[in-house]
């Protein structure tokens, strides 16, 4: 196989990426997105403060977009993120609601949103990030107002609004086995144990360098164990700049383990990069001084990293 997704595509596994609405006109960028991938997540375009910015006015109109450009370039959509304490609008954040007023806005976006996206996305990130370090739920306005109840609510409501589409829960730090998993594995756990809807577990996988849980392929075994589907979501392996070619080596070498150890466990349907581009990276915006984390460089030439996923995933 020649290109990422042909060879995902023989492993019967998806290899996606996030992509960047605002970069779709690039012509580089988007025929690298449209080639190589046969799944896409939005990186922004279908968050909350993006589609319901103020309360009941929705905008799917970029979200739309992406749902077309994976249509016709035949790919899966891996919908993030439907409820989230980051890039949600302050009408909701500072809205001053109660439990129920909260929990019907919340149910509501939900519902609306994957009722216009029913049958065109396949997965959702129903809940996104709910966990403190320690293992204890974020004291997110949702948290706060509502209590933990609001997670069941949400895969409830997601349930019913598309029952075709796999819902899923999404964090990062729980890729190996420490507080946080712990936290996540108790939760999912017990809900499955009420009956909740819930069908996969997203590891994000924001790694870094020579600092790749070792205890990864362990730690998705054991949430494969409980039934459900378990994916690496939003892969990057930041370094600190400037990047010397042996830790671009070793960054092929860790991107290539992380995707075997997704094809390790047959409960891991795929592997999504978090962008393809180091240009495009949220990293050095976030991480001053690290970056490089991604598959290609500034101009959109294939890293060593590139050939580490390929080769992983049987291409050559
Ligand atoms: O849309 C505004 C634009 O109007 C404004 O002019 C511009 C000025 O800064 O900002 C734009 O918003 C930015 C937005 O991306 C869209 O480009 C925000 O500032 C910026 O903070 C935001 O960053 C995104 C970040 O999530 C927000 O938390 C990143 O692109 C995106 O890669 C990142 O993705 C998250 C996942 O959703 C969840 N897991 C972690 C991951 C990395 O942080």
């Amino acid at each position: 196989a020649a290109t990422l997704r042909e060879a995902a595509d023989a492993k019967g596994k998806f290899i996606g990426t996030a992509v960047a609405d605002h970069r779709l006109s690039d012509s580089r960028y988007n025929n690298i997105a449209a080639n190589e991938f046969n799944s896409v997540t939005a990186e922004n375009v279908m968050k909350w403060d993006s589609i319901q910015p103020s309360r009941g006015s929705f905008n799917f109109a970029a979200g739309d977009r992406l749902v077309d450009f994976a249509q016709a370039n035949g790919q899966q959509v891996y919908g993030h993120t439907l409820v989230w304490h980051s890039q949600l609008p302050s009408w909701v954040s500072n809205g001053g609601f109660n439990a129920t007023e909260l929990n019907t806005i919340m149910t509501t976006h939900i519902t609306e949103v994957m009722n216009h996206y029913e049958g065109d996305v396949e997965y959702w990130d129903v809940v996104n990030e709910v966990f403190n370090e320690d293992g204890t739920l974020r004291q997110s306005v949702f948290q706060q107002t509502i209590g933990q109840s609001y997670i069941a609510n949400a895969f409830r409501a997601a349930d019913a609004a598309d029952p075709n589409a796999k819902l899923c829960i999404n964090d990062y730090n729980v890729e190996g086995d420490n507080a946080k998993s712990d936290g996540l594995y108790n939760l999912v756990q017990s809900l499955l144990g009420q009956g909740v809807p819930i069908d996969c577990v997203g590891l994000q996988s924001h790694f870094i360098l020579d600092q790749i849980p070792s205890t990864l392929q362990a730690n998705m075994q054991r949430f494969a164990a409980l039934g459900l589907e378990v994916n690496i979501t939003e892969l990057d392996i930041r370094i600190n700049m400037p990047a010397d070619s042996a830790e671009l080596q070793r960054q092929a070498t860790q991107f290539g383990n992380v995707v075997s150890a997704c094809l390790a466990v047959s409960a891991c349907q795929g592997v999504t990069v978090w962008g393809f581009g180091d240009a495009d990276s949220w990293v050095p915006g976030v991480f001053p001084g690290q970056g490089a984390a991604c598959l290609y460089d500034d101009n959109y030439n294939a890293k060593p990293s590139y050939n580490g996923v390929l080769t992983a995933l049987g291409g050559t």
